[in-house]
């Protein structure tokens, strides 16, 4: 049983949204502030919802958890240091709402290229690192609990309405990057 691959897919999704925020940044002189302001304002909902809400949130209380089990990775155990990195994402979050609450420009783009950057290099350690030995450290029996953790994580949200959402969500900022 895999428990990871759709973690996998999430991170494609948020490299693609990512990368296109920076983009945003380097054509934002193109567009209108109102337009501007919207898009960083889907991106902060994108975050809140997607990032935070449906992914990170699998890995903290389910994935992490699981590799924390005694027995399992015991000092051996990264879940600390990328507990850390979504905290400093949080922290870079803030940044782009405080900057948006203030319309100030520098603080939104500090604030996008923080996250961008934590972000990119966090998924890749998981990506390469940690849902590999996730994979091959966890027993089978863990695992089918974990995808049953992550089912009624999921139960009560519209699956397809959350990946859609950011999907038109992603569409819109090609539309503007075109
Ligand atoms: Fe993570
Ligand atoms: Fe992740």
């Amino acid at each position: 049983m895999n428990i990871t691959q759709e973690l996998m897919v999430e991170h494609r999704l948020i490299n693609k949204i990512n990368q296109q925020l920076i983009d945003l940044l380097e054509i934002k002189s193109r567009i209108s502030n109102k337009d501007y302001f919207s898009f960083i304002s889907r991106f902060v909902n994108f975050i809140e919802n997607f990032v935070d809400g449906y992914h990170h949130v699998k890995e903290e209380e389910f994935l992490f958890e699981g590799l924390d089990l005694p027995g399992v990775l015991d000092n051996r155990s990264p879940t600390k240091i990328l507990l850390h990195e979504h905290e400093l994402a949080r922290e870079a979050l803030g940044l782009i709402k405080q900057g948006l609450e203030q319309s100030n420009h520098s603080l939104i783009e500090k604030g996008v290229r923080n996250y961008v950057d934590i972000l990119s290099q966090h998924m890749e350690k998981e990506d390469c690192m940690l849902y590999p030995l996730a994979e091959k450290s966890l027993g089978e029996k863990t695992k089918e609990r974990i995808n049953q953790l992550y089912v009624e994580a999921e139960q009560g949200n519209d699956k397809s309405d959350i990946w859609g959402k950011q999907t038109i969500f992603s569409d819109d900022l090609a539309k503007v990057l075109d």
